[in-house]
């Protein structure tokens, strides 16, 4: 096992500054300036070994040689992660729990999902002629807010949704801040959690009753290998790792409008077209735009690669955002280019916006399908079923935030359904 650094290694090596000034490119440039697709450094006062690429994907997601048990940084296991949740298991377990997930977002459940999420935007259209302009970043996170609580059987008053939207959202949108926003979202995650587990006891208690196909009904009659069901406060993070997930999909619909406007030719296309085209736009925006930068894993059995040590305990970090546009596997990376996506299949471990491999044996997150689809909702109102002119030109987006997005936010103005 690895020894931990001292102060005096850690203040003349340490690459903490560095990544959280660019989070998003960290890995990628060093990596470039070394010639390396993999390089060691130290983040958080810990060893760390930093890969990106393809290949480097490849070798991350061989359960044989990484656990997750201890690999969460702990400032986002007490905001993003929470503790005990599926993202720290393994083996046997990880992949009990990670069945759980697939089955709460089986194909037919994604779309009675997507029926109340496009009811919801329909609903919030209706209310947006009225005002001059609109921020579409906090609308969307409300209409999912509504749309995920309903379709997940946690139920909300009219008068909870502000409350429950603002508490989902500090768990992604504020994790990675440090200061006030940190405990701004430590205490969003000990009321969401709090509310949760209340909600898991009623279901398990008859107080409450909810759909058997509903994740909150999934999660409250789930077994454990030891057959016993999961303790209330481990339901109610998994019950959050359905919910804040999908309101944090309005990232993407930000960028999916931010794409529409920085590239009018394919907007038109898309118009134009009967919707055959959107799933390459949106797989395109997912490609290029920054949302989760990176995942951490703890190396389990020592082994080499490409002349590195890997030794055992080590934390090795896959730069998630920097293989999506590596030029080893992409031609003109840069370049916003939905045609590459019309194509056949790729390297299952080039395209990693939401992690790589198979997601019923590995880390790789359960919810693309939900997340690819509300996008297309978004993208098929954006393009199809609303008029609306952006308050101001497309910002650059600002990549020292976490999660990114356009400097300023996302407005919009002379809104109305088309016809
Ligand atoms: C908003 C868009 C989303 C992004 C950018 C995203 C991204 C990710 C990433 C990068 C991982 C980690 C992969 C790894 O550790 O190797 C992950 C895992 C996970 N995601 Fe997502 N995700 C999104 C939406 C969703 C949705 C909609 C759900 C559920 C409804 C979801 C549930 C999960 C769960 C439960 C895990 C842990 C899986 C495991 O550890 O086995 N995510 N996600």
């Amino acid at each position: 096992m690895e020894h931990p650094v001292t102060p005096f290694e850690f203040k003349s090596a340490d690459s903490t500054i560095a990544l959280l000034r660019d989070p998003y490119r960290f890995v990628s440039r060093r990596s470039a300036e070394l010639g390396e697709a993999v390089f060691e450094t130290r983040l958080l006062l810990r060893r760390t070994t930093c890969m990106t690429g393809a290949e480097a994907a490849g070798v991350f997601y061989d359960p044989a040689r990484f656990q997750r048990a201890g690999a969460a940084p702990p400032p986002l296991q007490k905001t993003l992660f929470g503790q005990g949740g599926v993202q720290g298991l393994d083996g046997e377990h990880h992949r009990q729990r990670k069945a759980m997930f697939l089955q709460i977002n089986h194909p037919d459940r994604v779309e009675a999902l997507a029926d109340v999420v496009t009811r919801e935007w329909e609903r919030a259209v209706a209310d947006w002629a009225a005002p001059d302009q609109v921020d579409l970043y906090p609308e969307v996170q409300r209409l999912l807010t509504r749309a995920v609580c309903e379709w997940a059987g946690a139920p909300l008053s009219e008068a909870e949704v502000d409350l429950r939207t603002r508490q989902l959202t500090a768990l992604f949108d504020a994790a990675g801040d440090v200061g006030l926003g940190h405990l701004r979202s430590r205490a969003a995650r000990r009321a969401a959690e709090r509310w949760a587990a209340d909600l898991i006891e009623q279901i398990r208690s008859g107080q409450l009753a909810v759909p058997s196909s509903s994740a909150a009904s999934v999660i409250a009659n789930h077994q454990e290998p030891d057959g016993r069901p999961m303790a209330p406060r481990v339901a109610a993070v998994e019950l959050l790792n359905v919910l804040r997930p999908t309101v944090a999909t309005a990232v993407y619909i930000i960028f999916v409008a931010h794409a529409l406007e920085a590239n009018p030719a394919w907007r038109e296309r898309l118009a134009q077209g009967d919707g055959a085209e959107d799933m390459a736009f949106i797989e395109e925006v997912r490609r290029t735009y920054p949302f989760f930068p990176a995942v951490t894993a703890i190396v389990h059995e020592a082994f080499q690669w490409r002349g590195h040590d890997f030794p055992e305990g080590r934390r090795v970090l896959l730069d998630l955002y920097g293989t999506n546009r590596d030029p080893r596997a992409w031609e003109d990376p840069e370049r916003f280019d939905p045609e590459r996506f019309l194509g056949d299949d790729r390297d299952p471990f080039a395209f990693v916006p939401q992690g790589g491999g198979d997601p019923a044996v590995h880390h790789r997150c359960p919810g693309e399908p939900i997340s690819t689809r509300l996008m297309g909702i978004a993208l098929d109102q954006l393009v199809r079923h609303l008029t609306y002119t952006p308050v101001r030109p497309a910002a650059p987006i600002d990549y020292r935030r976490l999660p990114a997005l356009p400097k300023g936010g996302y407005r919009i103005q002379n809104i109305s359904p088309r016809h």
